[in-house]
């Protein structure tokens, strides 16, 4: 695997791979890979000739009180996992490569209406800085295709108004989200919790397949039903930040005719945000 810091270098070696004909997918990531990211670069494998991956825990989507300084680097072991699932180039800018006039000075790409929902009403800004540091991949890397987790389900959906928008032009990919043997979807922000967290966050993933068996069953008073689960999660020491069964296109608040739906929760356990997701297909 061929690692890159400079935006320079990525550019010149990726002209060589397009002059001979080959495609291109791209796997943004902020780094500390596990089984999910590795799928997300399996699956890239399978849909172009040359995989690039991005390893940058980009600063201009943390909030000023979140975990920007504490989030886990673990460059070495991310490294070697990339090479094994066959990702041939990895870019590792530095926060002044991607930023050289700092944020404050640096044009910002926001999505509006789907940003201001949900995580993006929790985490104000979120997603202008996910889609500023995602337009800018595209615009480094000009893949064919990108290759999200579907975890970050809002994130997939902001994305894809963004490239449609802005008309990139790029095939983009959503995976599965990869779970543990309970169920747990797996999140580098996992490694904050303590086991007896780990097992209280299984309540997240039992109350959102809970809730869509019983939309599957015919119960369509959603705001009983969301109320219900945050109910539970407060049972259970945790505390809601949203539960919202939604439109899976536009994630507006479903009614009671709509057939594609998506139950999107985030939950602080401890001190750690969790979410996680469920589609539902009527
Ligand atoms: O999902 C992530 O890891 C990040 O939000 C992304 C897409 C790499 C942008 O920083």
């Amino acid at each position: 695997m061929i690692i890159c810091h400079q935006a320079s270098e990525l550019h010149q070696l990726l002209n060589t791979y397009r002059r001979e004909g080959k495609s291109i997918a791209l796997v943004p990531t902020m780094g500390n890979l596990h089984r999910g990211h590795v799928r997300l670069i399996e699956k890239a494998v399978g849909l172009a000739d040359i995989v690039v991956s991005s390893i940058f825990v980009n600063p201009m989507q943390f909030g000023r009180h979140e975990d920007l300084d504490k989030y886990p680097r673990t460059p070495d072991a991310d490294i070697e996992k990339l090479t094994a699932a066959g990702c041939a180039v990895l870019f590792a800018p530095s926060v002044k490569e991607m930023y050289p006039l700092g944020l404050v000075e640096h044009t910002v790409v926001s999505v509006p209406a789907i940003s201001a929902r949900h995580c993006g009403a929790s985490r104000p800004g979120h997603f202008d800085g996910v889609a500023t540091v995602v337009s800018k991949l595209f615009n480094l890397v000009k893949p064919d295709h990108a290759v999200f987790g579907l975890k970050d389900y809002q994130q997939f959906k902001v994305i894809r108004k963004m490239n449609a928008d802005m008309c990139f032009g790029i095939q983009l990919t959503g995976v599965a989200t990869e779970r543990d043997e309970n169920g747990l979807a797996l999140s580098s922000r996992n490694g904050y919790l303590s086991a007896a967290e780990k097992h209280t966050a299984l309540t997240i993933i039992q109350t959102l397949r809970s809730t869509a068996a019983q939309i599957e069953n015919g119960m369509r008073d959603f705001a009983a039903l969301e109320q219900a689960a945050k109910s539970v999660f407060e049972s259970r020491q945790m505390r809601p930040d949203y539960f919202s069964i939604c439109r899976a296109d536009t994630l507006a608040p479903a009614s009671a005719d709509d057939k594609q739906l998506v139950i999107l929760a985030a939950a602080y356990v401890g001190t750690t945000r969790l979410i996680d997701n469920i589609e539902i297909n009527l």
